[in-house]
């Protein structure tokens, strides 16, 4: 079976078909620089683009950088704020006249890790952090997702925690490895200390260049690298649509 999956970033819009007995993409993926200003208007026109590139009128599943709950989007760190309140269920289905499962970002590249991935078969406490323009988190109970969770805004040293360690953070001032890894284990001794995570799997696009930082870490906590790397958010939303279409 296969499903559109659409992956709403602070840096790129991308979305492909996702075929889920594999948990693959089915084709090669398409990628649209995220709209300036990032308003619900320019964003969704993005989305439209990629459904007609596809020639696609089936099912899509959205993920979105934010707090999304019943559709609607509560919160919007890295795009513009006129999201906030906005039923993206609604205008998705308006914008590309498919049905649509919309869902947060890191949770939806949580769910293909989990189904398909580094979690794949792991019970207990499983943490999975996305490292981009922000850093998002998805927490797994027994492989069953706790949505929302926003651990990047955790306070670390008087700041946000993805205002410290977030991937765009270390391009931009041109972090070491080794002073982002500090930065990362700063985060990860925090949410040890309140969840002690069995395994905490670390996302994103970097996560390809997992051997530069990840043995850096110097936390006890269990931590491997995303298997579907910058794929995860894509195949997840996707998968979503197929089983979680009522969230
Ligand atoms: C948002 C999260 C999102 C993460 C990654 C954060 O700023 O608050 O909801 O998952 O960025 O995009």
């Amino acid at each position: 079976m296969e499903i559109l999956g659409v992956d709403i970033g602070g840096s790129g819009v991308k979305g492909a078909p996702v075929e889920l007995d594999a948990g693959e993409l089915a084709g090669e993926r398409m990628r649209i620089a995220t709209p300036e200003p990032s308003t619900p208007e320019n964003v969704l026109a993005a989305v439209a683009k990629i459904v007609d590139h596809f020639s696609w009128d089936g099912p899509i599943g959205c993920g979105f950088p934010g707090v999304v709950r019943g559709g609607r989007v509560l919160t919007a760190a890295n795009l513009d704020r006129s999201w906030l309140g906005t039923d993206l269920r609604d205008a998705l289905a308006t914008a590309t006249a498919c049905p649509a499962t919309v869902l947060n970002d890191a949770d939806a590249a949580g769910l293909a890790e989990i189904r398909y991935g580094a979690g794949r078969g792991r019970r207990g406490v499983v943490l999975m952090l996305t490292f981009g323009t922000g850093i998002g988190s998805a927490l797994f109970i027994d492989g069953r997702l706790v949505p929302n969770t926003e651990f990047g805004h955790l306070e670390v040293r008087g700041k946000t925690a993805e205002a410290r360690a977030s991937d765009r953070v270390r391009e931009e001032r041109e972090l070491t490895w080794k002073k982002w890894a500090e930065r990362i284990d700063e985060l990860l001794v925090r949410l040890n200390l309140h969840l002690w995570p069995d395994l905490v799997i670390l996302g994103g696009g970097v996560s390809k260049k997992h051997d530069r930082f990840i043995p850096l870490l110097t936390t006890p906590i269990e931590i491997v690298p995303a298997e579907l790397r910058n794929q995860a958010g894509i195949v997840g939303a996707a998968l979503a649509a197929r089983d979680l279409s009522e969230l």
